[in-house]
């Protein structure tokens, strides 16, 4: 696991409970205000030589790369045009450097047995809308395998099945709780059961935090009250609370792609607790990030701040674990 803000937050996150695939904003290790002086003095950046992260033969996502969305609850077009866009960007080799595709390209150094690489191309796929809540607007992760039920059953388009290549992207409106969120989770990834919805499928939940808990969830966009005098960044596309699910999805894409069944790449000796790519480089966006330090980030004319470019927009997405260099990696490090 890694890292994230203010010292204080940081003595905070020791209460919390470590999920079992889940992504916290706030790291659980490291706890020492002094990190924030490494700044982008030192090679930081979560680099240790104690991660050992390991192959366990599992299937990794070599194949072309399909995601398919369920929208669950209340979305607005622009929202959805920026969840999009990300995804789509995945796979744009021609954005500007810093790229979303330049960042993809350290879960591309991740190979299965016989040596292929995670798939380059990620691509958006259908789409199904739960306008209606149909399991209500409080979510547990069992209730979750039943929502991508339906949305694979439905009677009109329903989303294709896909088991060796599709992601199945569950996201959440800013009025439905999911099960543990913003206590310790912003977003999770897991696979389907058989028993619940017929198939073993790859998914991720990701929700959007504005109401419940931007300062948690959608942090550096929004900061937690009781942190006085902490001023919240502003958010590349005008939007905290899908501006902050961004970087979650990025966290939940890279390890669907690399432990799709949990039984892939993970460090740890516990399969229970598998620490995965993004776990641990969670809160680092930029050079010398670590400890509480974010890294170096970019800041637009606007005074947006993010760290990489899309098609037509721009990011904040943490970066993930580079196994082949032992350190967190991202398109806009300083030293590349
Ligand atoms: C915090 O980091 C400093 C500098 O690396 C170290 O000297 C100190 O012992 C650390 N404190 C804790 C509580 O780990
Ligand atoms: C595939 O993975 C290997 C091992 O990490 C790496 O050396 C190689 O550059 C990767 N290829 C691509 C296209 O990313
Ligand atoms: C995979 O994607 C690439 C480019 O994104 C495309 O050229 C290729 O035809 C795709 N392969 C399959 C099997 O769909």
């Amino acid at each position: 696991m890694s890292s994230a803000p203010p010292p204080l937050v940081a003595v905070l996150a020791l209460l919390f409970i470590t999920p079992v695939i889940g992504w916290r904003p706030w790291p659980n290790q490291k706890i020492n205000s002094s990190d924030l002086q490494f700044g982008g003095s030192k090679k930081f950046e979560g680099s240790s030589e104690f991660v050992h992260m390991k192959y366990h033969m599992g299937p990794v996502l070599t194949a072309n790369i399909t995601v398919h969305t369920v929208w669950y609850g209340t979305w607005q077009s622009r929202q959805k045009r920026i969840i999009r866009e990300f995804i789509n960007s995945i796979s744009a080799p021609d954005s500007k450097h810093p790229s979303v595709s330049g960042w993809w390209k350290t879960v591309q150094l991740y190979t299965d047995q016989t040596g292929s690489n995670i798939s380059r191309a990620v691509r958006l796929g259908e789409e199904k809308n739960d306008r209606f809540y149909s399991h209500g607007k409080s979510l547990t992760r069992l209730s979750i395998q039943s929502v991508i039920k339906s949305a694979v059953t439905a009677s009109t388009r329903p989303l294709p099945i896909n088991a060796k290549s599709g992601l199945y992207l569950l996201l959440t409106s800013d009025d439905v709780y999911v099960q543990d969120f913003c206590q310790n989770v912003c977003g999770f990834h897991y696979f389907t059961f058989p028993s619940i919805v017929g198939y073993t499928l790859p998914y991720a939940w990701v929700g959007n935090s504005a109401k419940l808990c931007p300062g948690t969830c959608a942090y550096p966009f929004a900061v937690p009250d009781y942190i006085p005098g902490l001023k919240p960044l502003k958010s590349p596309n005008g939007d905290i609370g899908v501006d902050g699910m961004i970087s979650v999805m990025g966290h939940e894409l890279a390890e669907l792609a690399t432990n799709p069944l949990v039984n892939a790449w993970y460090a740890g000796g516990d399969p229970v607790f598998p620490v995965e790519i993004a776990d641990l480089c969670e809160g680092i966006y930029g050079t010398g990030g670590g400890g509480s330090y974010t890294g170096q980030m970019m800041n637009g004319a606007d005074g947006a701040t993010y760290n990489m470019n899309g098609i037509r927009r721009r990011f904040l997405v943490q970066w993930v674990w580079n196994h082949v260099l032992s350190y967190c990696t991202g398109p806009n490090a300083l030293d590349q």
